[in-house]
């Protein structure tokens, strides 16, 4: 059963997830950090970079990556952890992964990092945002809910939400790699975020709703640690 928190803004959300990670941190310096990309976790990053935990022997997965898009590119989620994450927060980027970044064939990478990430000794805390059409991860609609990492095509409302990182929705990638549905319910602790009224619906898909494919999020609900934090807007169909 997950532990709703609904708190006033996406401030008071950051600053309890931050709390959380830096519990974790405290007790176990070299812990596994499950890492997310998008604007939900920019108030956690920011509440954790002042509480200025020693985050330099934590270790992290993000959850996703473009694939076709060099890990320079600014909009590449390589690229976006390095600069929300690894350089304001301190992590050892030699610690810090992405799917599909170890050099090898796209065929298979997904079968390597499940692997890596087993290796870590799994997930400690992931922290999750959740998409309009209720995906976590590149996770859409439709995938299946013990879903490995593996490269998935992207829905066009996903592509559309995230043209705006990019000049058009046409320089959006069609496809990623992502961790599956099963991949992210062998982490420890999940902590999911969700501000703001275009949420909501799939908020309350994902927390109320049946426990479907065609609600990804959905999957929190077989987690037996949850910990949802959502602003009012995004709580007002729960
Ligand atoms: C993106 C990411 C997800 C993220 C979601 C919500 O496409 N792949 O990991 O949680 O969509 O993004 P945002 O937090 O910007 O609303």
């Amino acid at each position: 059963m997950a532990e709703v928190v609904i708190v006033p803004s996406a401030d008071e959300a950051g600053s309890i997830a931050a709390a959380a990670i830096a519990a974790l941190v405290a007790s176990r310096p070299d812990a596994v950090l499950g890492l997310a990309t998008g604007s939900t976790p920019l108030t956690t990053w920011a509440a954790l970079a002042t509480r200025g935990p020693d985050l330099s022997r934590v270790r992290g997965f993000a959850l996703d990556e473009y694939v076709g898009l060099p890990a320079a590119h600014p909009e590449s989620y390589r690229a976006v952890i390095t600069r929300e994450v690894v350089e304001p927060l301190g992590l050892t980027p030699e610690l810090v992964r992405v799917p599909g970044d170890d050099g090898g064939p796209l065929a298979g990478a997904g079968e390597r990092y499940e692997r890596d990430i087993r290796a870590a000794g799994g997930v400690d805390l992931q922290v999750l945002g959740i998409g309009r059409t209720g995906h976590i991860g590149f996770n859409e609609p439709g995938s299946s809910l013990a879903s490995l990492t593996r490269v998935k095509t992207l829905a066009e409302q996903t592509r559309a939400d995230n043209a705006r990182f990019f000049a058009s929705v046409d320089d959006v990638p069609t496809h990623c790699i992502t961790q599956g549905l099963g991949t992210i319910l062998r982490a420890r602790h999940l902590v999911l975020l969700a501000f703001g009224s275009a949420k909501a619906a799939a908020v309350a898909a994902a927390l109320e709703g049946p426990v479907s494919a065609s609600t990804p999020g959905s999957v929190v609900q077989l987690h037996p640690k949850v910990t949802v934090i959502v602003d009012e807007p995004a709580a007002v169909h729960l």
